[in-house]
């Protein structure tokens, strides 16, 4: 059975974790379903498999190229799409029409949109009205990189209460669950007893009602991991391997 946004409160209400991971093409997509990956997140981490070097330059365009491909590899996992930067954060109407084409046409169930101030609430609060399934991000939000940084977040006590009462606020406005990036675990399970929706962790600690990766972090495709991410296999060198495999093979006509 296809997953739903609404399942995932119930599945918080009765202990179950939430494995959530990106994806950005079908045959990874495929994978990830099949092994029974819960949500796969089409993130604007994107941006490490094109080459870019932040989140930023990721587009609607692109973003949308790669969800399509994405879900149809996807049998049973809830499908969420990242709004990139400046699709979403200047006008409701703005984000309205982002999160519209998104949905309209790559099909996925939810989009993800960074922040929790007041103006991107009113934002939120609108799509969900709508009828758009939004999944909240707060803690580190790579699209304000160049403000904050990639260092972890919340870590006085007053920002620690900013991000505390921004998830309130989320939850509030109708996000089915929330991304907690890069905060102090005991912040996340301040967090995560308080709201009613299911808290989803990436370098957040070990209690979040689920956790999320980038995928080619996972695999060892990314040239650089964040100091969180744990790596299952080194693909960049199985790969390399199989190349220098093949290419010796072939300069010794053995194949
Ligand atoms: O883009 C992304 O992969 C994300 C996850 C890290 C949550 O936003
Ligand atoms: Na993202």
């Amino acid at each position: 059975m296809p997953i739903n946004t609404q399942q995932l409160k119930q599945w918080k209400q009765q202990g179950r974790p939430i494995v959530a991971l990106t994806a950005w093409d079908y045959a990874i997509a495929q994978l990830l379903d099949a092994a029974g990956v819960d949500l796969i997140l089409v993130g604007d981490s994107l941006s490490v498999i094109l080459g870019y070097e932040t989140t930023l330059p990721v587009t609607l365009e692109e973003i949308i190229h790669h969800a399509k491909a994405v879900k149809r590899g996807i049998k049973r996992a809830l499908l969420v799409v990242d709004l990139p930067f400046l699709t979403y954060q200047e006008s409701i109407s703005q984000a309205m029409q982002s999160a519209g084409r998104v949905l309209k046409e790559t099909g996925a169930q939810g989009v993800k949109l960074e922040g929790g101030y007041p103006a991107m609430i009113d934002i939120i609060s609108r799509l969900v009205q709508a009828g758009i399934p939004v999944l909240g991000h707060l803690g580190l939000t790579p699209q304000s990189i160049h403000q904050l940084g990639l260092k972890q977040q919340g870590k006085t006590p007053q920002t620690a209460d900013l991000i505390f009462h921004q998830a309130i606020a989320l939850e509030q406005a109708g996000v089915f669950a929330l991304v907690l990036e890069h905060i102090p675990s005991h912040l996340a399970v301040k967090i995560t007893k308080e709201l009613s929706i299911p808290t989803i962790g990436i370098g957040a600690g070990q209690e979040c009602n689920g956790q999320i990766l980038v995928t080619s972090d996972v695999l060892g495709l990314s040239e650089k991991q964040p100091p969180f991410a744990k790596v299952y296999t080194d693909l960049r060198q199985e790969i390399t391997k199989a190349v220098e495999k093949y290419a010796l093979e072939v300069r010794n006509h053995h194949f």
